[in-house]
């Protein structure tokens, strides 16, 4: 069935690969920038209500994807972050309050880092939820999270829709406010809310010059230009890679539930950033350097998938191997565009 969808913030890198899956609905992209590809476009500020509200009423869905992403960062600028997306989203719930048809679906990207450190498992105390890593504890490189009773090390479970969230950074704080905020409104304006909490997005259309850019990017940049990889603390945490494509198809897949859910979406993999290092540094001829560490890192991340399975009925299919060859040829392509339209 045909359905009109409203991709807020839809001119990113997530709405790019969301709009491939969206042929056969009707799609209204309301962003700063015009999107890339073919669709509806309403220019407009997340923060503009009254704008957003004529953009929305009388759509079926909404998928939510305006936001500010980088855990660093958002050290460094806790107002813009508060302000763009905690604002951002309560001024999406204004807008559908006072539209006069209310979309039936809000789907909204959160992210894994509301979980935090999120739960391990203690030989004496069960699972635990340990206590961010202090800064004296970083100094001193012990890096793994400790049990919070008896200073054990733990051991890290899968990170699950019901575990409790323990956001450590502003950023993080952020996608749990715009996740309290878009389900708490779903039963009083009357949509079903599906909050997606994506893990580690990579692919084609990923920044990758900045210091804030995701590593798998960051690194396939800076391979491409002979340069060393600098992997952080011993290399050995870890995080669950899920290519562009896939989180694409997960929202197209969410238009179709009926039912409020919060659903992760990742690829159940654990991957140590040593290991993609070694990967994209072994394709590029390049050395690896281990040390240093960032405020506010978690040590472990990966994905429960079993309620994704269960409730979106879907799985992830790129490996890690596949996603990260699309994304250099990408980026080989755009560096080759961009040589070209330089005089
Ligand atoms: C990422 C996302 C965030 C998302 C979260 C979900 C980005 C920019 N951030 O945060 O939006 O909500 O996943 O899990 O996409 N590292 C290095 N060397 C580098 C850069 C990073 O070793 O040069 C390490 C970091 O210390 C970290 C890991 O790589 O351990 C991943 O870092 P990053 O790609 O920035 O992602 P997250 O902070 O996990």
């Amino acid at each position: 069935m045909q359905v009109k969808v409203v991709m807020i913030g839809g001119s990113g890198f997530i709405g790019k690969h969301t709009a491939k899956f969206m042929s056969g609905n009707d799609l209204c992209v309301y962003d700063l920038v015009p999107p890339e590809f073919e669709s509806e476009y309403v220019q407009g500020n997340v923060l503009d209500e009254k704008r957003l509200e004529k953009c929305v009423d009388g759509s079926d869905a909404v998928i939510f994807l305006a936001s500010l992403i980088s855990v660093p960062r958002s050290f460094d600028t806790v107002a813009e972050y508060m302000n763009v997306n905690a604002c951002g989203a309560a001024s999406l719930v204004e807008a559908i309050k006072n539209a006069s048809k209310r979309p039936k679906r809000v789907i909204l990207s959160s992210s894994a880092a509301v979980y935090g450190e999120g739960a391990y498992v203690c030989d004496v105390h069960g699972k635990v939820y340990p206590l961010p890593r202090s800064q004296d504890q970083l100094n001193k490189g012990s890096w793994e999270p400790r049990c919070p009773y008896c200073g054990r090390e733990v051991k890290p479970l899968p990170q699950a829709e019901n575990d409790e969230l323990k956001p450590l950074s502003p950023y993080a704080l952020t996608k749990q406010v715009q996740e309290w905020l878009i389900t708490a409104m779903a039963p009083r304006l009357g949509y079903s809310a599906v909050v997606l909490r994506y893990f580690n997005v990579y692919g084609p259309g990923q920044r990758p010059d900045s210091p804030y850019s995701g590593v798998i990017t960051r690194f396939i940049s800076q391979a491409m230009q002979g340069r060393r990889l600098q992997v952080f603390e011993d290399g050995l945490q870890t995080r669950d890679y899920i290519y562009a494509d896939d989180v694409g198809a997960a929202n197209a897949r969410a238009l179709e539930l009926e039912e409020s859910a919060t659903i992760n979406v990742g690829t159940g993999i654990r991957t140590t950033v040593l290991q993609l290092a070694k990967l994209i540094a072994g394709r590029h001829g390049v050395d690896v350097a281990v040390g240093g560490y960032r405020q506010g890192d978690i040590r472990h991340s990966v994905a429960s998938v079993e309620v994704m399975r269960t409730r979106l009925g879907w799985q992830p299919r790129t490996a890690l191997e596949d996603g990260i060859a699309a994304t250099e040829s990408w980026m080989n392509e755009s560096a080759h565009l961009k040589s070209e339209s330089t005089p």
